[in-house]
C-alpha cells in the first residue's frame, strides 16, 4: 500500500508531486505529506486523513518552490493515521526527507541503536528509521545514493524507498525491495513513482526497478545500480495507455467508470488471442507445451476478488481440461506446506501485480520445483516478473479500490487459460475451442444489455439502504459471484453480508433468515445442468418460506423462477460456465448504489486500499 512520487526536473516539484499523490491517492489515503529542496534546505508538510487535507494545509502555509520534491499518501502499518507517524520522515537536522511503502521488519533493533546513539525519533513509524540511517551514512560517504544502498544492507522487511537531501538539491534517489517502484523518463526530467498513473500526464517512457536495486534520479538521466553498488538493469518499457485513462471521465466515480467500461475491457482481454489458422495463442505464455502436457495439478492462488475469479476458473479448468485442480487463498497457501512439483501448475491471479500474499504464494511455489502462470492487469508489476508465464489482462488501469473490471477480465484470462491447457493437452479440441471463443466473444455486448437495464437494481438498492443484512446464494459457478456480491456489499456498504453455497444453506446458515431480510440468489441458466436450476429454485422457496424477501438474478425468460422472486433481475443467455461474466454485473451495480444512498466513499472505502503490499 502507500503511494510514493518523487521529481526532479524544471517544473515546480510540489505541483508534479501533488499532481502524482492525487493519481496514487487509490493506494491509501490515510494520510499525505509533501518535501521539496528549495533555498539550501528541505522543506516538508504532512497531514493526517486525505489529500484534501494537505491541500488545505499547504494552501496556508505554502511551501516554497523548488525543483526537486517527494511525496506520501499512507496507508497505516505502524503506528496509527495522525500528522506525526504520516510521511515524509526527517532526520533530526532536517536535512533527510524519506517517504516509504511496506514494512521494515528489524525497525524495533535498529531504532533502539539509534537511540543509544543520541537520535530522537519522533513517531511510531518503521520508516522514521530510515530518514537518522541515511542523515548518518549520508555524513560519512557525502552521497546520498551511496547512503541509500548502505542503509538498504541493513533492512529487512519489503519497503520501497525515496529520499532527498538539502545537500544534492538536484537528486532524487529511491530503493526497490519487493513494493513497486517505477522511473519515468522526461525531456530534462524524471520521475520516480509507485505507479505509472502518477506521470504519466508528462511521460509514457518507464523502467521498472528490479528487486534490491537502487535508482539515483537527475535531471539528466538515471542511474540503477544493486544494494552493493554493481551497476543493474532494469527493464525500460512504453505505456500503452495515457493520462485519459486514469481520469474519471466525467463518471462520478472511477468505479462507475470502471463498471461501464468492462463490455470494452472484456473484448481487449480476448483480442488478438485466435491465429489466423483458427486456433488459441497466448503469446505471454513462457512455459512450453511439451512441460503443460505433464502438468498433474493446477493450483490457483489469488486473494479477495481475484479469489473469485479463480474459484470459477476451477470450475473451467478442470470441466475444459480434467486436470485437478485446487483454489486456495494466498494468505493461507505457503502455510499449510502445500504438496508441490515440477508437475504442479500455480496459477496467480492478481490485479495489481503486487498483493504481498500473492507473491509469497508464488515465490513458494517456485522454491517447490512448481511453474508459475499469472494472470494480471499491471504491466511489469513484480507478480508477472517473477513468474514462468504472464497473461496480461487488458482492463487498462482500475482506481477505485472495489475490483470489478479486473474481476471480468480475470474470468476472461482465466477461461483462456483453461482452453489453452485443454488444447495443449488434447482434451479440448480446435473446434470446440473456438466454439467456446465465439461465445466469449458475445460476452462484451451481453454485458452492455445488462448495464443497460440496471435502473431497477439502483432503485432496489436505495431502498434497502437501511438494512443491516443482505446474504448472496449461489450454487457451481453461481457460488463464487455469491461470494463476491457479498464482499463487494461489505467493503463499499460496510454491510454485514455473506455469500453461501445454496445446497449449504441448510447445514447452518437458514437460521439468520428472518423476515424481510433480502437475500440475493444468483440462478444457474435452466438450459444444460438442468437439475443444479431445479435445485436452488427449491432453495428460493425454502428461503422464502421462511419470510426472505428474494432478490432473484436468473436468465431472461427463465419463468419457473418468477413466482418466487421478489424482485427479479433478468440477464441474457450464457452457457453455465461462463454466467459470472454476465451475472456479477449486477451485484456490483448494487454495492455501488447501496454505498451511495448510505453516505459512503465509493473509490475509497474506509480501512481499505487498493493494492496490499504487505502480509
Ligand atoms: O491486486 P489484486 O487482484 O491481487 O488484489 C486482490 C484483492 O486485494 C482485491 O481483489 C480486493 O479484494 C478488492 N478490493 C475487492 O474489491
Amino acid at each position: 500500500m502507500c503511494g510514493i512520487v518523487g521529481y526532479v526536473g524544471g517544473q515546480s516539484a510540489l505541483d508534479v508531486v501533488i499532481a502524482g499523490l492525487q493519481r496514487l491517492e487509490y493506494r491509501g489515503y490515510d494520510s499525505a505529506g509533501v518535501a521539496v529542496l528549495a533555498d539550501g534546505g528541505l522543506a516538508a508538510t504532512k497531514r493526517e486523513g486525505k489529500l484534501a487535507n494537505l491541500h488545505k494545509r499547504l494552501a496556508e502555509h505554502p511551501l516554497p518552490a523548488g525543483h526537486t520534491g517527494i511525496g506520501h499518501t499512507r496507508w497505516a502499518t505502524h503506528g496509527a493515521p495522525n500528522d506525526v507517524n504520516a510521511h515524509p520522515h526527517l532526520d533530526n537536522a532536517g536535512r533527510v526527507a524519506v517517504v516509504h511503502n511496506g514494512i521494515i521488519e528489524n525497525f524495533t533493533e535498529l531504532r533502539a541503536e539509534l537511540t543509544d546513539r543520541g537520535h530522537e525519533l519522533l513517531s511510531e513509524t518503521d520508516t522514521e528509521v530510515v530518514a537518522h540511517l541515511l542523515a548518518e551514512s549520508f555524513s560519512s560517504c557525502g552521497e546520498l545514493a551511496e547512503a541509500m544502498r548502505q542503509v538498504c544492507r541493513r533492512l529487512d522487511g519489503a519497503f520501497t524507498l525515496v529520499a532527498v537531501h538539502a545537500d544534492e538539491p538536484e537528486t532524487v534517489v529511491g530503493a526497490r525491495r519487493n513494493s513497486p517502484l517505477v522511473v519515468g523518463l522526461g525531456d530534462g526530467e524524471a520521475f520516480l513513482a509507485s505507479d505509472v498513473a502518477a506521470f504519466i500526464a508528462y511521460t509514457r517512457e518507464a523502467i521498472e526497478l528490479g528487486q534490491d536495486q537502487v535508482v539515483e534520479l537527475r535531471r539528466d538521466g538515471v542511474t540503477v545500480t544493486d544494494f552493493e553498488g554493481n551497476t543493474a538493469e532494469a527493464r525500460p518499457f512504453h505505456v500503452d495507455w495515457d493520462a485519459s485513462a486514469a481520469e474519471k471521465g466525467g463518471y462520478d466515480y472511477f468505479m462507475l467508470k470502471e463498471i461501464a467500461e468492462q463490455p470494452r475491457a472484456v473484448a481487449d482481454t480476448l483480442l488478438g488471442r485466435i491465429d489466423t489458422a483458427g486456433e488459441l495463442t497466448l503469446d505471454e505464455v513462457r512455459i512450453p507445451d511439451s512441460v503443460l502436457r505433464e502438468v498433474d495439478k493446477v493450483v490457483i492462488v489469488a486473494c479477495g476478488t481475484a479469489f473469485h475469479a479463480g474459484m470459477i476458473a476451477k470450475y473451467a479448468i478442470e470441466h475444459w481440461t480434467r486436470i485437478p485442480c485446487e483454489t486456495e487463498l494466498a494468505s493461507e497457501f505457503r502455510y499449510r506446506d502445500p504438496i508441490l512439483d515440477s508437475r504442479t501448475l500455480v496459477i496467480a491471479v492478481s490485479q495489481s501485480g503486487e498483493t504481498m500474499d500473492t507473491l509469497m504464494a508464488l515465490r513458494h511455489a517456485r522454491e517447490q520445483g512448481a511453474r508459475v502462470l499469472a494472470i494480471c492487469n499491471t504491466n511489469g508489476s513484480t507478480i508477472p516478473r517473477e513468474s514462468d508465464a504472464v497473461l496480461y489482462t487488458h482492463a487498462g488501469p482500475e482506481v477505485a479500490v472495489a475490483s470489478t473490471k479486473a474481476f471480468l477480465t480475470q474470468l476472461v484470462a482465466c477461461y483462456l487459460v483453461a482452453l489453452y491447457l485443454g488444447q495443449v493437452r488434447g482434451s479440448k479440441w480446435g473446434d470446440e475451442v473456438i466454439a467456446v471463443i465465439r461465445e466469449l466473444s458475445q460476452i462484451a455486448t451481453q454485458v452492455e444489455e445488462v448495464l443497460a437495464t440496471m435502473e431497477p437494481v439502483r432503485e432496489l438498492a436505495r431502498g434497502l439502504a437501511d438494512q443491516d443484512t443482505v446474504l448472496f446464494l449461489g450454487r457451481h459457478v453461481g457460488y463464487p459471484v455469491a461470494l463476491e456480491g457479498a464482499l463487494k456489499l461489505k467493503e463499499l456498504a460496510y454491510m454485514h453480508a455473506e455469500g453461501f453455497a445454496a445446497g449449504e444453506l441448510k447445514h447452518g446458515p437458514i437460521a439468520l433468515v428472518e423476515d424481510g431480510m433480502p437475500v440475493v440468489v444468483v440462478v444457474p441458466p435452466p438450459r444444460g445442468r438442468s437439475v443444479l436450476h431445479d435445485k436452488i429454485v427449491s432453495n428460493i422457496q425454502e428461503i422464502r418460506a421462511r419470510g426472505a424477501r428474494t432478490i432473484v438474478i436468473a436468465e431472461r425468460g427463465d419463468d419457473t423462477v418468477t413466482p418466487y422472486a421478489d424482485h427479479l433481475v433478468e440477464i441474457p443467455p450464457t452457457p453455465t460456465l461462463l454466467q459470472p461474466l454476465v451475472a456479477t454485473v449486477p451485484l456490483q451495480v448494487f454495492a455501488c448504489e447501496l454505498a451511495t444512498a448510505r453516505g459512503n466513499e465509493v473509490d475509497q472505502p474506509r480501512n481499505l486500499a487498493k493494492s496490499v503490499t504487505v502480509e
